[in-house]
């Protein structure tokens, strides 16, 4: 679902799990929001309603979408595509799941759905770009098709870079 404030108490929860100093990969979130007060998550929450709106003036595409279960969030995906073409330096997709509910398919599911939203944007081809020797995500990216095209430098270390074909 897309990003709200009615989750706060649920979202903030999920955060705790995380712990601090862990990078919540899908929640675009950035150093600087605070997200811990009702009025830094309602800020933050608005940003990233409207990254995603096609109305505001952005360079950008930022689709957020959370994975929530109940009343509990159990992972972000966030789909990020430049207007000009040109590929994001993380690539088009991130996302993550919470530890407790790793193992399940979730990612592999979120996946399945935002590539189904991409298409729907007229994409045709997604770069998505995860750790050397993170596993999980190399097979949730094999799972829907990734052709490895082989390694990238990044600014979190070296990444296979794997293109989707919509
Ligand atoms: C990567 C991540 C998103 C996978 O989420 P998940 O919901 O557990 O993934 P799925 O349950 O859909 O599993 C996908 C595949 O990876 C495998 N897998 C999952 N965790 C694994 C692990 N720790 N070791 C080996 N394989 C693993 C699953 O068995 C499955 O493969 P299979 O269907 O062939 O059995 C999750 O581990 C995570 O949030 N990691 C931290 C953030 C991150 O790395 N994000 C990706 C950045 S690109």
């Amino acid at each position: 679902m897309a990003p709200t404030v009615r989750l706060y108490n649920a979202w903030v929860e999920a955060h705790q799990e995380w712990g601090p100093g862990l990078h919540e990969d899908g929640f675009g979130l950035l150093p600087s929001d605070e997200v811990n007060s009702p009025a830094g998550f309602a800020a933050w929450v608005a940003r990233l309603t409207d990254e995603a709106d096609p109305a505001k003036p952005n360079d950008a595409g930022h689709v957020y979408r959370w994975i929530v279960e109940g009343d509990r969030v159990l992972g972000g995906i966030a789909l990020r595509y430049e207007f000009n073409g040109a590929v994001p330096p993380m690539g088009h997709l991130g996302y993550g799941i919470r530890p407790s509910a790793r193992r399940r398919g979730l990612a592999t599911w979120a996946l399945g759905r935002m590539l189904d939203e991409a298409r729907g944007f007229g994409l045709e081809q997604l770069l998505i770009m995860c750790a050397a020797d993170n596993i999980a995500s190399a097979k949730t990216i094999e799972h829907h098709g990734g052709v490895l095209e082989g390694m990238r430098d990044t600014a979190c270390g070296p990444a296979r870079g794997y293109w989707v074909k919509l």
